[in-house]
């Protein structure tokens, strides 16, 4: 007999989580947009930088205080568990696995660093002609020209990296049978694709909202306390 869809399916990503996914993708790619458009779109480029860094600012804490799934402490795994999951994939029963399963945590974790790293290294960022991040003039040459170096290079560890992730989740679907985007969307997994059926009982709205803010309002900060640029010197011409 079917089951009722209410018992067929589980919760397993919370709304926040799943907005915060989708606006990271966003993010990341009106950045790297905005750049490629050239000089006029630097200030857009920022914009979508800095919420990159609000949302990773909130997803930090949202591991810490939001439901399992999106704990760090459900999904952060010691190395050998990765090695095990990558060897059971070959043999043995399917493990199933309600959050990130460990080499989905792994990378996880590798690319909300290189997210807050890409930021970061932007605030102190110049083009040296039209455009310079707010922290960069308060800065010595040899310290902003360093983070101009890792702005460039982390820029493509991380589109490797989105795209390895990006394939593993086309990967799951062709090999594993595993849809693992409308759980993304909708929040829900079919039980039998979960770990006995376990799944969130609440998804903290308001808290989530309250962190959003405040992210943002601390993102703001950063970039609202960086002193005015001293006037440009027309002697020189
Ligand atoms: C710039 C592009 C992207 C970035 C930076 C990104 C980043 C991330 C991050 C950080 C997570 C972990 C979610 C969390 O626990 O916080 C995640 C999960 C996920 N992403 Fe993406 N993502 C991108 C694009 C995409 C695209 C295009 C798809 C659809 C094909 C996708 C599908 C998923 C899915 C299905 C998961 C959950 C994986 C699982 O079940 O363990 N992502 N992504
Ligand atoms: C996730 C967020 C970000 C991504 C993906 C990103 C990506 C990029 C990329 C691909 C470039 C071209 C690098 C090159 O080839 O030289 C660039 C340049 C630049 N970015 Fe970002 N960026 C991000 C955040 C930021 C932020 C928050 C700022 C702060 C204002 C910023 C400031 C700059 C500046 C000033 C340049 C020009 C550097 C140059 O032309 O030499 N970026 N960014």
């Amino acid at each position: 007999m079917k089951q009722p869809t209410s018992e067929a399916t589980v919760l397993v990503w919370d709304g926040g989580l799943r907005i915060f996914h989708w606006s990271l993708a966003a993010s990341v790619t009106g950045a790297w947009a905005t750049q490629e458009l050239g000089p006029a779109y630097m200030d857009w480029h920022m914009a979508f930088g800095c919420a990159a860094l609000a949302l990773v600012v909130w997803r930090l804490a949202w591991g810490f205080v939001g439901p399992r799934t999106a704990r760090f402490s459900d999904f952060v795994r010691p190395p050998r568990e990765m090695t095990a999951y990558v060897n059971s994939l070959r043999s043995g029963p399917k493990q199933r696995f309600s959050g990130h399963n460990p080499l989905g945590a792994f990378s996880v974790v590798a690319m909300l660093a290189l997210v807050l790293i890409q930021a970061l290294t932007g605030l102190g960022n110049s083009d040296d002609i039209f455009f310079d991040g707010p922290w960069h003039h308060v800065l010595p040459d040899s310290v902003s020209d360093r983070l101009s170096y890792i702005h460039s290079v982390n820029f493509w560890i991380l589109v490797t990296l989105i795209a390895l992730h990006v394939g593993a989740i086309f990967a799951h679907w062709l090999f594993l049978r595993e849809n693992l985007v409308v759980p993304m969307l909708s929040g829900k997994k079919p039980r039998r694709e979960t770990a006995e059926g376990t799944g969130i009982a609440g998804q903290k709205p308001g808290l989530a909202l309250a962190l959003a803010l405040a992210s943002a309002a601390l993102v703001g900060l950063l970039v609202g306390l960086a002193p005015e640029p001293p006037p440009m010197d027309f002697d020189m011409f």
